[in-house]
């Protein structure tokens, strides 16, 4: 099958070439270029006999609906931002860091279908069976409905598959199996696609629900996932913050629903557990009474979620102007600064300006315009804003506030959370109970600093 003709692929982007060049010419990463000897796969067209699949178009309204058949993982969280469960014949990838918890979130996936009574199959390729085992007694998710297979050898784990009948099967990870028919080794951007592909037909083709692992890397060095992205149905992201216990996953690709839901959870002792409230958990030992704190109300997905952002604005001798922003986009801070600068009268000349969103979760929508401009300005003057009040909205350049979206849900979780007041600009011109209406950067410091 393998054909022994050396190709040069891009270990980052996939790119092939048929010389090797220091710096790949189609994503400029420098030394990524690794010979690959064989047929590098294409993947191949799937869903041979069905409707316009047979060379021969078919007009669009004769197309019939197919059902999507829903298999819930009895995991709320991750069936959420599935769009209602997985699906089978469907192949779901979750990328995130080595060591963020995805061995730990598929094994309760496992066990909580298995518990359901369907047999459920985990190959792995990075750990032991000891290991595995262990790991899923201390988590009670040592279930006999779930077989363990241990291989780098993506033929193996197919032919154990197809005798075993599993409705879910677990990969741990994509990028330590591969194929016999690819000389490149296990986790290179050839052996990556055609191990996918083999997983894709066999699940098509089974009806079998898989979930891939994929380790991806802040700076992107592993062949990623990124080069199989497109063959799966979905890809999950899993991601949070060392030394936080706060885990969220979501749909960064999902063919069978959107992309916009989030699933929350905690990493404990006794593995990941669902976050019914993902502010209580983000506002954990908020620091009350201190200038430079404003708490939020962010939306993620469909779930409004409160946040506390801290800012802290320094004047050291020799001001460096630094401008730090962490869990947000910092592009969007140096624009409120400016706004504040401009619009509010407040001189920030040389001093460095911190901003941080605590809590583990990345917030960059603009409705937290307001609670940075205000955290910002609160350290700033020195002087702090209440404990009780909570506030969102948009900020623009002439110092405006505008409407965000989802304003009810927003208030509603900030009343749930016991707070007092939500300051917020006019949505529609509609008051909102509970709400103080405020239309300017100006009107809204004066409300909060009074
Ligand atoms: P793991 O699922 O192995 O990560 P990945 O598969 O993404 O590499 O999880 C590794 C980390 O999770 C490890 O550092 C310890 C932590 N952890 C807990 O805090 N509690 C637990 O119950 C488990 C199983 C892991
Ligand atoms: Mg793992």
């Amino acid at each position: 099958m393998a054909k022994s003709k050396s190709v040069f692929v891009c270990q980052s982007c996939g790119a092939q070439s048929s010389r090797w060049t220091g710096r790949c010419v189609v994503c400029q990463t420098w030394e990524s270029m690794v010979e690959e000897v064989g047929d590098i796969p294409v993947a191949k067209a799937k869903g041979g006999t069905a409707a316009g699949a047979s060379g021969a178009p078919v007009r669009i309204d004769a197309v019939g609906q197919q059902h999507t058949e829903r298999l819930s993982t009895g995991i709320g969280e991750v069936d959420r931002v599935l769009g209602g469960g997985m699906v089978p014949g469907g192949v779901v990838l979750l990328g995130g860091e080595p060591g963020i918890g995805k061995s730990t979130l598929l094994l309760q996936v496992l066990a909580s279908v298995a518990a359901m009574g369907a047999e459920v199959l985990y190959v792995s390729g990075e750990e032991s069976a000891e290991q595995i085992a262990a790991r899923a007694r201390r988590l009670g998710a040592a279930h006999p409905n779930i077989s363990l297979l241990i291989t780098a050898d993506v033929g193996q784990a197919l032919s154990a598959a197809k005798k075993h009948h599993p409705r879910v099967m677990v990969i741990d990870s994509v990028q330590t199996l591969r194929s016999e028919s690819l000389v490149g080794y296990a986790g290179s951007v050839g052996q990556l696609r055609e191990v996918t592909a083999a997983l894709i037909d066999y699940a098509k083709r089974e009806n079998v629900a898989c979930m891939l692992v994929g380790h991806v890397t802040k700076d992107g060095t592993i062949a990623g996932p990124k080069v199989i992205e497109h063959l799966v149905d979905a890809v999950l992201a899993f991601e949070g913050e060392r030394g936080h216990p706060l885990r969220t996953v979501r749909a960064l690709k999902n063919r069978y629903g959107g992309t916009n839901e989030l699933g929350v959870f905690e990493m404990g002792p006794m593995g990941l557990a669902p976050v019914d409230s993902p502010s209580r958990l983000m506002l954990q030992g908020r620091a009350k009474g201190q200038a430079g704190s404003v708490v939020a109300a962010t939306c993620s997905g469909q779930r409004p979620v409160l946040a506390e952002v801290q800012a802290l604005v320094t004047h050291p001798d020799a001001g460096s102007m630094r401008r730090v922003a962490s869990g947000t986009d910092s592009q969007r801070v140096a624009m409120i600064l400016a706004v504040l600068e401009r619009k509010a009268g407040l001189v920030f000349g040389r001093a460095d300006v911190f901003v941080n969103v605590v809590g583990g979760l990345y917030v960059d929508e603009p409705a937290a315009d307001l609670a940075i401009a205000l955290a910002v300005a609160s350290s700033h003057l020195g002087r702090a804003v209440s404990d009780e009040l909570v506030v969102f909205g948009e900020l623009g350049l002439a110092g405006e506030l505008r409407p965000s979206s989802r304003a009810e849900e927003r208030v509603a979780e900030a009343h749930a959370m016991g707070f007092a007041e939500v300051v917020a600009p006019l949505h529609a011109g509609i008051k909102l109970a509970g709400c103080t209406h405020v239309g300017t950067l100006s009107q809204a410091l004066d409300r909060a600093l009074r």
